[in-house]
């Protein structure tokens, strides 16, 4: 028997009511409607943000957020060379360049350490801001970023953290809501994510001044990045059912945590979670030996239809005219080239199937391995 993965996007009743109630009122056609108004503070609630922008993308969001930092040509920009490589496009489209930095040696995310020991090669007087992460299911090391960040920051100069949540809504690191701990947090609502409108994004903020900045940019008058109503209504009732959704992603992924992992001998798990945080899984990942073993894995996951996809591909190989690498980037490039993930469709399951989850996997490890 093969695995069924849940339906994603999800086909529950209210959100088509929601898009049914927009259609009714005529809603759907307008510039603008309660449901943004009601979005909007629903995010800033589950951030722990003063003020949210609804915007097109996770990655229109990066980019709102480089511009609203001042981002332009001449500055550079930390990001970790394995991460979204639509981070890497959107400080390029602002005119900056992306200064690379490796991953933490048992982590998914910049590693501060190593931004502290290469200290003499950055440029501190260049770099406007960093853009930092949280990849599946594992927080990224935000409050030592937050630290490093303040201490370039220099009188006017200010050294802008971007939190990039865009696969983790809901996810808590200690006290703080993730997105809530950077300057700027953008988060996605694209077709993958675990709130999804198909497209979409938001950018949030407790910064008075950003969020001036913001409307600045984008109001002239009409919003030049809107979300849309109909997308705005069908992530409504998504959100009443985000922290049930997450529960059951971490209840299966405690379950692997188990009674699997120890099983698929030779690949590491990469998203264990540290106990200060409520993760959110948008995809779980592994790492193994080699490429051509990922290239079997993935392909070989079809036949137990496992939705299981390369991870990443590393920055590290860009051209140094595109970049700057300060440092090795060792662990970004095999990451890049070996780890692999689950999408989440695959652990919003229930109890009672999880037993067919963790045979699945086994199979695929042993046939692959
Ligand atoms: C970490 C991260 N940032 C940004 C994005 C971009 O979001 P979107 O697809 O909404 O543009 C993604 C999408 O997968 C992502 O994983």
């Amino acid at each position: 028997m093969t695995f069924q993965p849940e339906i994603w996007p999800p086909q529950w009743p209210e959100i088509r009511q929601a898009a049914m109630e927009l259609f009714e009122s005529g809603d759907w056609g307008r510039y603008k409607s309660l449901c943004q108004e009601k979005l909007r503070l629903q995010i800033a609630a589950l951030t722990g943000s003063e003020f949210v922008r609804l915007c097109g993308s996770g990655s229109s969001a990066i980019e709102i957020c480089l511009r609203a930092a001042g981002v332009g040509p001449g500055d550079e920009v930390v990001v970790a060379a394995f991460d979204y490589p639509g981070n890497f496009r959107a400080i390029e489209a602002v005119g900056a360049v992306p200064v690379l930095v490796d991953v933490e040696p048992s982590g998914l995310s910049i590693d501060t350490a190593k931004l502290l020991a290469h200290r003499d090669e950055l440029d501190a007087a260049k770099i406007k801001a960093v853009i930092v992460s949280h990849l599946f299911g594992r927080a990224a090391p935000v409050e030592s970023l937050r630290r490093w960040c303040d201490e370039q920051s220099r009188d006017e100069r200010k050294c802008t953290l971007i939190e990039d949540a865009c696969q983790v809504p809901g996810m808590t690191i200690g006290a703080k809501a993730a997105g809530s701990v950077g300057d700027l947090g953008a988060i996605s609502f694209g077709g993958s994510k675990p709130l999804t409108a198909g497209n979409g994004g938001a950018v949030v903020t407790s910064d008075r001044r950003l969020w001036a900045r913001i409307g600045a940019l984008l109001d002239r008058p009409s919003d030049s990045q809107p979300l849309s109503t109909l997308q705005a209504a069908t992530l409504l009732p998504q959100l009443a059912r985000l922290s049930d959704c997450n529960r059951l992603r971490n209840a299966t992924v405690q379950f692997l945590q188990t009674e699997v992992i120890a099983g698929l001998s030779s690949w590491t798990w990469l998203s264990q979670s540290d106990s200060h945080v409520s993760a959110t899984h948008y995809k779980v990942a592994w790492q193994c030996g080699s490429l051509e073993q990922r290239d079997r894995i993935v392909a070989a996951a079809r036949d137990f239809r496992l939705p299981i996809g390369a991870a990443f591909r590393s920055m590290g190989k860009s051209s140094e005219r595109r970049c700057r690498k300060p440092m090795s980037l060792e662990r970004s490039n095999d990451l890049g080239a070996t780890a692999f993930v689950l999408d989440h469709s695959a652990l919003l399951i229930d109890q009672e199937r999880h037993a067919e989850l963790g045979d699945a996997l086994k199979k695929l490890f042993e046939c692959t391995s």
